[in-house]
């Protein structure tokens, strides 16, 4: 049974479409005209609305606010080549929202209505999709908990909501990152898996730290012994030693990336060997000194693929190979713009048009 609904729209009076500088977009700083509402209550999903983007009516005391019942989504919409929008792997992230609506005690949202949701919202805003070459229209579901409630239990109601933005890259150089052995990004039993508000919260004061020692990001390592690599800022993590892919196997410490499964995926394609695993940070040292680890990068929706230039860690920089040669990575980011660009055969059904 279909569970499309029907979405109420109201258009903006005036579009902010042409004061628009798209040569200057900041990541997340830029709205296009619309954004996307919905409604929980009594146990169901209602009042779905397309509205003129802007601000909404809260009360103070939703334990959103108090106590981070609130998770998000990113995603990424291409123009093509023959002007065409779509949608990379959309329902991948519907899944995992419901993973994260599951771990922090929220009503899940068929993914019927979130693919309607984003779809209906990039197709009225379709002129926002930029088209130059590293560009795209970010796309940010997310839900949040709106019963005005003091205490500490899942609230009854729920907004849900989309808003979208065209971006430039994400990382504007290679990274320079800090392997973390103090702090935590998640830790075994928590909702580093999930995608909750709280923790990109929990790791702003670590990675400002970072940033002053003169870092661009943290590789985060797992809580108990900080002896094995989980994730690369808000990014998954891979590196190419000895010419296999490894990286992180997923737990409940990492969110399991769409991008992630998108690399490798073509890896498997080409034959390529992989491991997913633990791995720890002496062997990545260990690999670096010798010579063995030939490339290293962040793989996500905001960050595509991140070259990892240097790694510092207990007060000494390890410098990796020369980003611009290396084969492996070079290889992937031509071959994801070829396909998110339509300029080559979508062999995964991984667009989704608009
Ligand atoms: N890990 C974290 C903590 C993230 O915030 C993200 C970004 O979404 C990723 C990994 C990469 O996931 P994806 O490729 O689905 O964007
Ligand atoms: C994304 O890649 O979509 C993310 O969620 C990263 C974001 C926190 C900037």
């Amino acid at each position: 049974m279909s569970q499309k609904v029907n979405i109420s729209i109201t258009k903006t009076a005036k579009s902010r479409l042409a004061e628009t500088d798209f040569d200057n977009l900041p990541f997340g700083k830029t709205f296009s005209d619309h954004m996307f509402m919905a409604d929980y209550s009594d146990g169901e999903w209602k009042n779905f609305q397309i509205l003129p983007y802007g601000e909404i009516g809260i009360s103070p005391a939703i334990s959103a606010l108090h106590y981070g019942q609130s998770f998000f989504e990113g995603i990424k919409a291409y123009k093509h080549a023959d002007g065409k929008v779509a949608i990379f792997r959309p329902d991948k992230n519907g899944e995992r929202f419901n993973l994260s609506a599951q771990r922090l005690c929220m009503p899940e949202l068929p993914v019927e209505i979130f693919l309607q949701s984003i779809a209906t919202l990039v197709d009225l805003d379709r002129d926002w999709v930029p088209g130059k070459e590293n560009h795209s229209l970010y796309i940010r579901p997310f839900m949040f908990a709106t019963d005005p409630y003091l205490g500490v239990n899942p609230s009854g109601s729920y907004k849900y909501m989309v808003l979208t933005g065209p971006v430039g890259p994400y990382f504007s150089k290679n990274l320079k990152v800090k392997i973390e052995t103090h702090y935590s990004r998640a830790c075994d039993g928590g909702f580093g898996f999930a995608k909750a508000a709280g923790n990109y919260g929990g790791s702003m004061l670590p990675s400002l730290k970072a940033t002053q020692e003169g870092f661009d990001q943290l590789i985060w390592t797992d809580s108990r012994e900080h002896a094995y690599i989980e994730e690369l800022g808000a990014a998954n993590v891979m590196f190419l030693m000895d010419g296999t892919l490894v990286t992180p196997s997923t737990r409940d410490t990492i969110l399991k990336g769409v991008t992630r499964d998108t690399v490798l995926t073509l890896a498997k394609k080409w034959n390529v060997n992989i491991e997913e695993r633990r791995i720890s940070v002496d062997e990545i040292i260990t690999g670096i000194k010798e010579g063995r680890i030939t490339d290293a990068f962040g793989v996500g929706t905001a960050a595509t693929i991140a070259h990892i230039a240097e790694i510092g860690h207990q007060g000494e920089l390890y410098t990796l190979p020369d980003p611009a040669k290396r084969v492996f990575s070079n290889k992937v980011l031509n071959t994801l713009n070829d396909l998110r660009y339509g300029r080559s055969a979508d062999e995964f059904g991984w667009n989704y048009p608009v």
